[in-house]
């Protein structure tokens, strides 16, 4: 087999056709809403890698701190021969894991964003050129199934992204990766932690705009695939912490009324002055609440590490 085999499990037209459904579910109902992973063109992968490395975003250095003061110890609770990544983006935290892991046999990035997949992909190989990878543009929200390659299987999923599914979506997708899993496998779970309002906001709401940028490229991604006539400029970018749900709460605010077209859909959307459209939550986690989610799915969290500093936790938990 060659070392780099990508394969796409979406047909070329269903981004087209999803995109399509949930902009015109979620523009014609209140409160305006559009889903997440649409952030994710060439340019929104773009713009997330810049956010990994604002002051303000800790998340990323926190979680590189615990993958490389712990990945020797994931490698030994989990003998891992197929590493998957959902949501992978550029692999850069990866590698530390990469690294510890002897007995590897193939690698398997899952993510929407092709770009992002070719750049990790070939980085990936220039620097371990003996590693199978076998990439994927998937979502892996919808019925993801993977390719036949030796267990033990270690599922990871960094970054904190399952902060950005509702309390129900992550349960039916922890149940899916439980699906993927045999006994003996494992889950390695990345989950920002509850902390000072201040601390969250700024994170999401960076003093260079980058994070501004990264929630109006949606708007560009509707107008270049859709047609529409979004003008980001006429949007502010909010980010407000719930305190009850606990989660970061993206918007993207109307700066005055606005009638947007989006042709494709042969649709017109008015936005009243201060109307708000609902971009992204990005939810903060605690300990016990971790435990529960994965024990619903039948995952029993075993390891549970934290950043020197107690911000970002990676757990661990195993498939009985
Ligand atoms: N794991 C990386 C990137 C996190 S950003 C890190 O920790 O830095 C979230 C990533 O998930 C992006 O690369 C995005 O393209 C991908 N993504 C978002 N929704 C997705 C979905 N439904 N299916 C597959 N990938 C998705
Ligand atoms: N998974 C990242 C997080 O929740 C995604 C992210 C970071 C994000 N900054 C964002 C999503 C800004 C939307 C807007 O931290």
């Amino acid at each position: 087999m060659s070392p780099f085999q990508l394969t796409r499990t979406l047909p070329e037209d269903a981004t087209d056709a999803a995109l399509r459904a949930d902009v015109l579910y979620g523009l014609t109902r209140t409160p305006k809403t559009l889903p997440p992973k649409w952030f994710y063109d060439a340019r929104g992968s773009e713009l997330f890698e810049e956010i990994t490395e604002l002051p303000e975003y800790y998340p990323t250095r926190a979680e590189r701190e615990i993958l490389l003061t712990r990945s020797a110890e994931i490698a030994e609770a989990t003998a891992a021969r197929t590493l998957v990544e959902l949501g992978s983006g550029s692999s850069d935290k990866t590698r530390h894991l990469l690294d510890e892991l002897p007995d590897l046999h193939t690698y398997v990035p899952v993510d929407v964003s092709e770009s992002a997949l070719k750049q990790a992909g070939q980085a990936l190989l220039a620097e371990r050129p003996e590693l199978n990878v076998h990439a994927m543009i998937a979502d892996f929200t919808r019925g993801l199934t993977l390719p036949d390659t030796p267990g033990p299987r270690l599922v990871a999923f960094l970054g904190g992204t399952i902060g950005n599914l509702l309390p129900a979506e992550r349960a039916e997708f922890l149940a899916s990766v439980r699906s993927l899993l045999a006994p003996g496998d494992a889950l390695l779970l990345g989950t920002d932690l509850v902390k000072d309002e201040s601390v969250l906001v700024a994170a999401y709401d960076d003093a260079a705009g980058v994070t501004a940028a990264f929630n109006k490229n949606v708007l560009a991604v509707v107008n270049r695939e859709l047609g529409a006539d979004f003008d980001p400029a006429a949007f502010a970018h909010v980010a407000l912490w719930d305190r009850d749900k606990e989660w970061i709460e993206m918007r993207l605010r109307a700066l005055q009324p606005l009638s947007v077209k989006v042709p494709a859909l042969d649709l017109a959307v008015d936005f009243e002055q201060d109307e708000e459209l609902r971009t992204e939550i990005s939810a903060k986690f605690r300990k016990d609440g971790v435990r529960a989610e994965l024990a619903a799915a039948r995952l029993e969290l075993t390891h549970w590490w934290t950043d020197t500093a107690g911000r970002f936790a990676l757990s661990l938990s195993m498939a009985r």
